[in-house]
């Protein structure tokens, strides 16, 4: 049985401040449930973030991390740095980094590979834009992107792993994919896990729904039988809005 799974992206928002603010509000309106909760911060949030909710399940996660394992990469952080201090999830191919930061499929193999080598929980993101999706090119685009992003990883390191479908029109315009166009894709992405390794795995793998994921929707989404969770970005700033989205 798949336990449901929400995380927040706070993408980059929130000072040490505000993020203490929000742990502590946070804080008093969580019960830890069958839900697993996570938030994925900035760098510099994140001991802070594990520090406030230490004695909870909540768990935080990173947005980004190099592939190497080290080296004269300026400006980069590594997933030994941030397994150190207790992350235990790291987004790894966001949209948001293919399209502004060069990250690509292979870049996302590499990501994926190294996360797993230090027993980082990756969150593979993968979906369309809104131009592959009215050519008819939503399946291609994300099968390929599954396909090349997983190359390598083995069925035991698959087993683990959580996907966002993340439909790049529906990430911070408020159009979010219906219910029934989140779960055909989501089903989808099961049907390719399969191909690739096996129904064992299919069956296990977390696939979260990503892209204007708000209280009021957060229901119907959940309700549908191939999404297992969400990745929720605006509404993860917010403490009264992000602990309905985890009690949906
Ligand atoms: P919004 O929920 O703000 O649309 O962002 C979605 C997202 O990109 C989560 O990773």
């Amino acid at each position: 049985m798949r336990k449901p799974f929400i995380a927040g992206n706070w993408k980059m928002y929130k000072t040490t401040a505000e993020a203490k603010a929000f742990a502590r509000a946070f804080t008093k309106l969580y019960n830890s449930s069958d839900v697993q909760t996570a938030i994925c911060a900035p760098y510099t949030q994140l001991e802070t973030l594990i520090e406030a909710f230490k004695g909870t399940d909540i768990k935080i996660g990173a947005q980004n991390m190099h592939f190497a394992e080290e080296g004269a990469f300026t400006g980069e952080i590594s997933a030994k740095m941030l397994k150190e201090i207790g992350v235990d999830y790291c987004i790894i191919g966001h949209s948001e980094r293919r399209q502004y930061f060069g990250e690509t499929d292979e870049t996302v193999n590499l990501k994926l590979r190294k996360a797993f080598s230090a027993d980082i929980i990756p969150i593979l993101c993968v979906g369309e834009s809104l131009e592959e999706r009215d050519g008819g090119k939503a399946f291609d685009v994300v099968k390929n992107q599954l396909a090349s992003g997983l190359k390598e990883i083995t069925k035991e390191q698959a087993s683990s792993l959580v996907i966002a479908y993340e439909p790049v029109w529906a990430i911070g315009t408020g159009r979010n994919a219906t219910p029934e166009q989140a779960d055909e894709m989501c089903g989808f992405i099961r049907d390719t896990i399969e191909e690739l390794y096996d129904d064992v795995v299919s069956d296990q793998t977390i696939i979260q729904y990503g892209g204007s994921v708000k209280p009021a929707n957060a229901t119907d989404i959940m309700n549908m039988p191939e999404i297992d969770g969400a990745l929720v970005g605006g509404a993860s700033l917010i403490p009264e809005d992000f602990i309905e989205i985890v009690n949906f």
